[in-house]
């Protein structure tokens, strides 16, 4: 069987993305192996989750750093110690610095809950799409690149807005896609199956 890719999953909350990528590498066939969380902050759900999966966890606060190029060279530094090749942000509420490309050139992926370029941004996607009166929205996979959630995108998938929804009810709809999606990206991902061309991703299906 060949290798898996070492990835740290990057974290600020709750964690069902990071849950949903472990389940998925329970399985030997997935070609992604959880080597290290890591968190900006202490004492959030995600950390209990690694630490339920028996995977390593790292705090990095920002207020230990104070700049985003320190708080970046910090993020690098622990996934590096632990091996990772790779990070996999999973509801990360910071932004990282261009060092993190340059130490990991088209190895950082990040989850949103919108159909990007639409509600663009950390905190509000799903209340703006809900606000805007979108009638669908959804979620997009998509290369991390130094400006927010406009890097290339790997995929894509629309879910509708119901009549009466609330933030709650409709992010509900959304994280289940997400948690299928997700996995699936970064074995795409670990197993060398992802080329960048441009703006596009081209997926091999054997590569
Ligand atoms: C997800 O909706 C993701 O798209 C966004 O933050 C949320 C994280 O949820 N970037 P969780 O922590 O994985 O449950």
């Amino acid at each position: 069987m060949r290798e898996r890719l070492p990835i740290a999953v990057l974290v600020s909350g709750s964690g069902s993305n990071l849950q949903a990528i472990l389940d998925a590498s329970a399985d030997p066939r997935y070609a992604a192996e959880v080597r290290v969380v890591i968190s900006d902050r202490p004492g959030v759900r995600a950390l209990e989750r690694a630490g339920h999966a028996g995977v390593s966890t790292e705090v990095v606060a920002w207020r230990d750093h104070g700049d985003r190029e320190p708080f970046t060279a910090a993020v690098c530094d622990a996934a590096e110690r632990h091996g990772a090749r790779a990070l996999v942000l999973a509801g990360f509420l910071r932004i990282l610095g261009p060092e993190a490309m340059v130490r990991f050139p088209d190895r950082i992926v990040n989850i949103h809950p919108s159909l990007l370029p639409a509600f663009p941004g950390t905190m509000h996607a799903v209340g703006e799409a809900l606000a805007h009166g979108v009638k669908v929205t959804g979620v997009t996979v998509h290369f991390v690149t130094e400006e927010v959630d406009v890097g290339p995108i790997i995929a894509q998938e629309a879910v509708r807005v119901l009549p009466g929804d609330t933030e709650a009810a409709l992010h509900a709809r959304l994280h289940e896609v997400e948690h299928r999606i997700y996995p699936e990206a970064v074995d795409a991902l670990a197993r060398g199956a992802l080329t960048v061309a441009g703006r596009a991703v081209v997926w091999k299906e054997d590569p």
